[in-house]
């Protein structure tokens, strides 16, 4: 049976994306961190007679340990991964670190879904045709800061989710060129604006834009629409959607130095950390 694993799948367009899934016949296994939407979708899932396929495990993907936790129970529990959809997302304004040291959107934005996307690799390549599915800057939210990752200078407000967006282009063109050997591919998803919770912790001059934001984005149902031929047949190996439609990735912000070079930079910001 095919297997989808959806970060942020208890809500918004990864919660979507999970009900499609589950339709579908896959197994569906969605993390976040609120144990009563985890079991909101349990129960959703019950009640569509698909409650055996469905999973919900809790976990704060902006911690590195909870990342590592994450892929070897995924790694434990599943022979392979069919579908990997990278949509955890909290949005914070202000500059907040976490318990590692990290900028909090570059840590659940960008540093889990490198976490994600490289320890899973083994386990999405065993299966027929893996992919995986980041929603990525498409090539609209640069430039990166390459003197200041951690966004400590001038920090960006809303930008700061942006930049690690662009840091996930970056990601999906280094993993597809690491991981060649495998028949995995990398999807990188810009949405455009999508009427979701846009989880977050917003200043009081940003509230009020994300609240128009919430009533004015497209619905959930049209950003799947948008997005689910490129995950059924990915035209490459690695391709960049904006609103459904593909876009180059031969752009400066896809550039593969650049990728190699955040490779590396990320390498070593894990240096020390626990295993
Ligand atoms: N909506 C838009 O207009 C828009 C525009 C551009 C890009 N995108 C991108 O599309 C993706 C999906 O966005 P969305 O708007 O559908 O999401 P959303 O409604 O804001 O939901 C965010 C999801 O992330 C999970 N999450 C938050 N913090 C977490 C943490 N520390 N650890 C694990 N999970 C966590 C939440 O689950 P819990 O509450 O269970 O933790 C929730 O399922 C995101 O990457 C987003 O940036 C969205």
């Amino acid at each position: 049976m095919p297997t989808t694993v959806i970060t942020g799948g208890t809500d918004g367009i990864g919660r979507a994306l999970a009900a499609t899934y589950l339709e579908r016949g896959h197994d569906v296994l969605v993390v976040g961190t609120s144990a009563e939407k985890g079991g909101a979708f349990l129960a959703a899932a019950e009640r569509g007679g698909a409650g055996g396929r469905a999973r919900f495990l809790q976990a704060d993907l902006s911690l590195v340990p909870e990342n590592r936790r994450v892929v070897g129970w995924i790694t434990r529990t599943y022979p392979s991964v069919d579908v990997l959809v990278l949509g955890a997302r909290f949005h914070r304004s202000t500059r907040v670190e976490t318990a590692d040291g990290f900028e909090s959107n570059f840590a659940l934005y960008y540093l889990s879904r490198y976490l994600l996307s490289h320890g899973l690799a083994e386990t999405l390549g065993r299966a027929e045709q893996a992919v995986v599915l980041n929603f990525g800057g498409s090539g609209l939210t640069g430039p990166v800061r390459w003197d200041d990752l951690q966004l400590r200078r001038n920090h960006p407000g809303t930008g700061a989710l942006g930049h690690s967006a662009a840091l996930c282009d970056l990601l999906g063109v280094h993993f597809t060129r690491t991981h060649a050997d495998t028949s995995v591919h990398y999807v990188l998803n810009h949405p455009g604006v999508v009427a979701t919770s846009f989880a977050g912790e917003y200043d009081t001059a940003t509230a009020p834009h994300v609240d128009g934001l919430r009533m004015s984005g497209k619905p959930v149902s049209q950003a799947v629409e948008q997005i689910l031929p490129f995950l059924d047949a990915p035209p490459a190996r690695l391709t960049a959607v904006l609103e459904g439609r593909r876009i180059s990735t031969s752009t400066t912000a896809f550039d593969p130095e650049d990728a190699a070079r955040l490779h590396d930079l990320t390498g070593k910001l894990l240096t020390g950390l626990p295993q």
